[in-house]
């Protein structure tokens, strides 16, 4: 039988552990605070923003919410982010991707505060994760090697597969996966005989945002599986292939759509442990960033 890699409970005890900071700091007089910057109406980006400005209340943070039309433009946008850079109720700032089309988001990006900059995106704080030196790391890599300590699955030495070399999640994990001594390959659309790589991995990552894809033959028996992907799928005979004879089925025909990672349900039981989906690594991203907010706000106070 595989373990479940339970990244909800992982996600609600750092919750509790960054409250009680708060509640520590908050009897000092201060209080962390995090701005979640919407531009547009993006259902799904919507959807996250309510969930971390809830992540803050829950948690003692505060939050601001600040909404956007989506014709916005990038000089207008700077304007926003140079507001909050030197608003003092605010010690993160998030600005959710994806933007319009026409907003240059790298222009945007790296004019975050690096101090504040609680998705680890700026150029500075990219720098000091590859130097391994203090910063800020982006949530959902950071999240996933907590999971990995917490869960006491060994790191060093290992042989580690990433599928998928986004700036947001692939290329910060192999960079911390590294500096924790595993040996790492980074997988992409390029690479030739991507199962018979991944067959390599004892710690295997998903992080390439293709439904299902990474399947029973991409695993090496008692591999760990870290599943990153968030995909809904609204096709009756897509959910049949992933779901088919098992009990997710009846929700997909009582709600007509059903999550998957990137990982197919039935590459799951060849792995010693994996992540779900949902309720794996998704739940460590607001934590984290949760976690982040907490860090930024000490240490921009020189606090420790
Ligand atoms: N969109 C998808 N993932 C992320 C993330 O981690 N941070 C932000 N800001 N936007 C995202």
């Amino acid at each position: 039988m595989s373990r479940i890699l339970d990244g909800a409970a992982v996600g609600r005890q750092i919750k509790s552990e960054v409250a009680a900071r708060v509640a520590d700091l908050r009897q000092r007089g201060i209080q962390p605070g995090l701005a979640a910057v919407l531009v547009g109406e993006h259902p799904a980006s919507a959807v996250y923003v309510k969930n971390k400005v809830q992540a803050c209340a829950e948690l003692g943070i505060y939050s601001r919410r600040v909404d956007l039309p989506a014709t916005i433009t990038t000089p207008e946008l700077l304007d926003q982010i140079r507001l909050l850079n030197g608003d003092e109720a605010i010690d993160g700032i998030l600005v959710q991707l994806p933007l319009p089309q026409q907003v240059e988001s790298r222009v945007i990006l790296n004019a975050v505060d690096p101090q504040k900059d609680v998705d680890g995106f700026h150029p500075e704080n990219v720098g000091r994760l590859c130097a391994n030196s203090p910063g800020l790391r982006p949530c959902t890599p950071v999240g996933i090697m907590e999971l990995l300590k917490r869960e006491r699955i060994e790191v060093r030495g290992r042989e580690a597969v990433v599928v998928g070399r986004s700036d947001i999640v692939g290329k910060p994990l192999a960079l911390l996966l590294l500096h924790q001594s595993a040996t790492v390959t980074i997988c992409h659309s390029r690479t030739v005989d991507l199962p018979a790589v991944c067959r390599r991995a004892d710690l295997l990552f998903a992080a390439m945002g293709k439904a299902g894809f990474v399947t029973a033959d991409f695993v090496k028996p008692g591999a760990v599986l870290v599943d990153v992907g968030i995909n809904r799928v609204t096709d009756a005979g897509q959910a049949e292939q992933f779901f088919g004879g098992t009990p997710r089925m009846e929700d997909f025909r009582a709600k007509g759509a059903i999550l998957i990672g990137d990982v197919h349900p039935r590459a799951h039981s060849v792995a010693s442990a994996y992540t779900p989906v949902p309720g794996g690594v998704g739940p460590l991203t607001i934590a984290m960033l949760m976690a982040n907010t907490l860090q930024a706000a000490v240490a921009r106070r020189g606090l420790n």
